[in-house]
């Protein structure tokens, strides 16, 4: 074993646990917050609620509610505009990954100056960020316990991979409730981005004893309840779990990073503007087809995890058996099998598999992988029916 690090934010979670926010910004010395949301998540009601918890604490602040889905450098240049005009001293990110991205870069921006670009690729952060307080309402990104922000370049058409411990946050606040306003295909998209954040994080080359527990429990947790997650927006047991599940699988994946999942959905949002955790899902499949061989053992315990008896199997069968439950769960939550709908054309999926081998997240893929192998990978995605 090789040395390693492990990180994670302070971590606040359970039921109402969001009633929190203004008394952990007090304790980070804040006294103005910039309080980055989006349209979506404002007409929730979460928002108003946060800001009525800052109120309570004799906070003051400003909100910006303009990153979009997939949110763009210009989006969070015009960020740090508003930040720095406003007076603020801290940082809230309140919705999914792209508010809680777009919060993490206009903080970078806030005190270490120029442009989201200069910062693509690792460890290139140099000064301190301000306090920053994140609280999900998907589970999710995990982009609140994460050391990555996922920014779109609007000129490249791709997605920036950025990371840096400094992009953890101080603070993370987990509300569970607040996936009860969470209609069923959010639900199942950002389910299934949790299954390929624990699934990449546990074969990586860069997972550590410290990670794999965190990575195997949150895939027993989607296991048995993203369905009933996605069910019913009311089931309770069923949110706190997969609420866990997001965290678990984001505390595993900031410390021992992604794969080539990961490397292939950012190019479909980059270029395409397409919803994440679908384009995972999609993805997810095929690329476990190829990366099998690199780690069977590891896929039984996937199986194994997913609830299949593998004692009584050889340890190709067991390992196939978790591909074959990745299926069945997507399958079950009514995502497609195949990027067929999406009329990609020959000169979109060169570029994509051209980029994707260039993404920070293609570095601990357990297979080594080259444009070539990407596109055939598209191509096998493009076919469907598994
Ligand atoms: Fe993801």
């Amino acid at each position: 074993m090789g040395i390693f690090k492990f990180m994670t934010p302070e971590i606040i979670f359970g039921t109402n646990s969001l009633s929190q926010i203004g008394e952990s910004l007090l304790r980070l010395g804040a006294k103005k917050v910039f309080v980055v949301s989006d349209e979506g998540v404002l007409n929730s009601g979460w928002v108003e609620r946060a800001v009525q918890y800052l109120k309570d604490c004799k906070l003051d602040y400003c909100l910006w509610t303009e990153p979009t889905p997939n949110p763009k450098d210009y989006e969070v240049e015009k960020g740090v505009h508003a930040y720095i005009e406003s007076g603020c001293n801290s940082v809230v990110g309140i919705g999914g990954g792209s508010a809680i991205d777009a919060a993490k870069s206009v903080a970078l921006l806030a005190t270490n100056g120029g442009t989201i670009r200069q910062y693509e690729g690792v460890d290139l952060v140099t000064s301190p960020l301000p306090p920053m307080v994140m609280a999900p309402t998907t589970a999710g990104s995990g982009s609140e316990v994460s050391q990555f922000a996922i920014i779109g370049n609007s000129t490249r058409k791709v997605k920036m991979t950025i990371v840096s411990k400094s992009l953890i946050p101080d603070i993370a606040i987990i509300d569970p409730l607040t996936l009860m306003t969470k209609d069923a295909r959010l639900t199942a998209h950002t389910g299934m981005d949790v299954l390929t954040h624990a699934i990449e994080s546990y074969i990586s080359l860069a997972a550590t004893p410290m990670t794999e527990g965190y990575s195997l429990q949150a895939i027993r947790l989607i296991a048995e309840y993203l369905r009933p997650s996605v069910a019913s927006r009311h089931n309770r047991e069923a949110k706190e779990a997969m609420a866990m599940a997001s965290l678990q699988a984001g505390i595993a994946f900031s410390n021992a990073i992604l794969g080539a999942v990961h490397a292939m959905s950012h190019q479909l949002g980059g270029l395409l503007d397409l919803p994440h955790g679908e384009m995972n899902s999609i993805l997810l499949p095929y690329v476990l087809e190829y990366n099998l061989i690199s780690c069977p053992e590891k896929f039984k315990n996937i199986s194994a995890a997913f609830g299949e008896n593998v004692d009584i199997l050889s340890l190709t069968g067991a390992a196939g058996k978790a591909i074959k439950a990745v299926k069945e769960l997507a399958g079950d939550l009514d995502i497609p099998d195949s990027l067929r709908n999406l009329n990609l054309k020959e000169d979109q999926i060169d570029f994509m598999s051209l980029n994707a081998v260039q993404d920070a997240c293609m570095t601990t893929n357990p297979r080594d992988m080259k444009a070539a192998d990407v596109k055939l990978l598209f191509r096998r995605a493009l076919g469907g029916g598994f």
